[in-house]
């Protein structure tokens, strides 16, 4: 993050919320954002960001499996997609703005599925670890945007928009736990997440948005 004195640090944001919440076109129009202010920026998703992490995004949207080979997998992915893509862009002091990251694992396979939460919390500080010199380092996001929409509402938005994943293909309940996922993960680390209220006009919810990251000293 900028440290006060005009130095430009790495600075890593995820972006979060259930399926439907509305998060795609803010992410393009931060990269954008940061782009004008001369940052170089890093787009990038999870499950996916490299060729293997994508193989494997494919088998967790789209084949039948327990909560715990979900689990490993969107991990293995995970753990691709930090060494080849957002340990290299934050040692070079880019803005990495990444679509999903562990929250969602913690929702989904937690909150959504079930899934024990310490079993996940091992996983992700084995998995975030990337470096033996900083054992003890966790690499977590800086900020964390979490676009907070009830689950009735996310259902009607996207009735009929196009041909439902595994996931999108979840009854309104499975998204009202993920949602208590993320609130219990925003609980947990309050200083890291920025919660916008999604129930909004697009233009409202990008108002907050840039709001929370210029509170935050990312943007200018
Ligand atoms: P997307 O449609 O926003 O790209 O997200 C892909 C789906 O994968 C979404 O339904 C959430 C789900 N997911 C998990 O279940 N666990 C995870 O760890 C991640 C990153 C995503």
């Amino acid at each position: 993050m900028s440290n006060g004195g005009g130095l430009l640090q790495g600075l890593f944001i995820s972006f979060e919320g259930i399926d439907g919440a509305g998060k795609s076109t803010h992410i393009n129009g931060l990269a954008q954002a940061f782009r004008a202010q001369g940052r170089v920026v890093t787009l990038t998703r999870e499950p996916g960001g490299t060729p293997l992490a994508e193989t494997l995004r494919a088998m967790v949207l789209n084949d039948a499996m327990d909560a715990m080979t979900e689990a490993l997998l969107v991990f293995a992915a995970r753990r691709d997609h930090l060494r080849q893509v957002i340990e290299p862009a934050l040692a070079q002091d880019q803005v990495v703005l990444c679509d999903r990251f562990t929250d969602a694992t913690f929702a989904y396979q937690g909150g959504g599925r079930g899934f024990d939460l310490g079993l996940l919390s091992v996983l992700e500080r084995m998995v975030q670890t990337t470096s033996i010199d900083t054992a003890d380092l966790v690499r977590q996001p800086d900020v964390t945007v979490w676009f907070d929409l009830p689950a009735e509402i996310a259902a009607q938005r996207l009735a009929g928009t196009r041909v439902p994943d595994k996931f999108e293909a979840q009854p309104v309940e499975f998204f009202r736990r993920v949602s208590d996922g993320y609130r219990q993960r925003m609980l947990e680390s309050p200083a890291r997440f920025a919660r916008i209220d999604a129930n909004q006009t697009r233009e409202a919810v990008w108002r907050d948005v840039l709001a929370a990251l210029q509170g935050r000293a990312c943007l200018a």
